[in-house]
């Protein structure tokens, strides 16, 4: 059976973790849902990971829909959520809608993802949710502000702090079904865990979150560099190094194909 927001709620209030990684194709979104994952985002941080680009901006909602697609294409237990990409939604509610629509029309995605709290992102999270689309909300630290904030750790004064958990109680009450948490202190992300009724999936944001969300390329070593607060559970990299220097080797030396 397909996980649903409403069993990630459900979840949260039995205490079960949820576990939620990225993807931006078929073969990985199938990996990632054969081995169990509960969310699996297909965030715009693929225009690093599988574009090459240095930030997360220059990604279009075409390219967004293409990778969303093949992932969801690929999944039959995960809910797939798919990143709105910057400035497809900020403008004004009709292009929030026009975005969220296309995605849900062209692709299997069961769900998007919005970033940012303030007001203008609040009145489309309602407007969305009203409609019957199901959002997930992402406060803290947000790439796609990353002009205005850098990378660096968000909330860490209290004016800061109070300002994320206004946000994230906003984005709440507007409708998200869940809310990413992106290097943030971790007991802000406690605070708002406990306050919420929703879930909360943390990156970078401590041990107190209801559920835990990494980039996959991260995750598998894939990435040249990570950010501080990830963890590569194996060199992929490496392994996939080796195997095409096997290969390399054996075509040079008359070893593969044989007769
Ligand atoms: O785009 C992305 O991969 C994300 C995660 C960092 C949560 O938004």
């Amino acid at each position: 059976m397909s996980v649903t927001p409403r069993q990630l709620i459900k979840w949260k209030q039995q205490g079960k973790s949820i576990i939620a990684l990225t993807a931006w194709d078929y073969s990985f979104a199938q990996v990632l849902d054969e081995a169990g994952v509960d969310i699996i985002l297909v965030g715009d941080s693929l225009a690093m990971v599988a574009l090459g680009y240095s930030t997360t901006l220059p990604v279009t909602l075409d390219q967004m829909i293409y990778h969303a697609d093949a992932v969801s294409r690929a999944v039959n237990r995960a809910l797939v959520v798919c990143d709105l990409p910057f400035l497809s939604y900020q403008e004004s509610l009709t292009k929030a809608i026009n975005s969220a629509g296309r995605v849900l029309k062209e692709t299997q995605a069961g769900a998007i993802k919005i970033e940012g709290g303030y007001p203008r992102v609040i009145e489309i999270v309602a407007e969305l949710t009203t409609m019957g689309i199901p959002v997930m909300g992402h406060v803290g630290l947000t790439p796609q502000s990353v002009r205005l904030l850098g990378y660096k750790q968000q909330g860490k004064t209290i004016d800061e702090a109070d300002r994320i958990l206004d946000e994230a109680i906003a984005l709440s009450q507007a409708g998200v079904f869940a809310i990413i948490l992106e290097h943030i202190p971790s007991e802000l992300a406690a605070t708002i865990t406990a306050r919420l009724p929703i879930p909360t999936i943390g990156i970078g944001a401590g041990t107190k979150c209801d559920g835990q969300i990494l980039v996959t390329a991260d995750l598998l070593g894939l990435s040249q560099t990570i950010p501080p607060f990830a963890k590569s559970y194996v060199n992929l990299r490496q392994i996939l190094k080796n195997a095409v220097q096997e290969f390399t080797d054996e075509v040079l030396n008359y070893q593969f194909p044989q007769d």
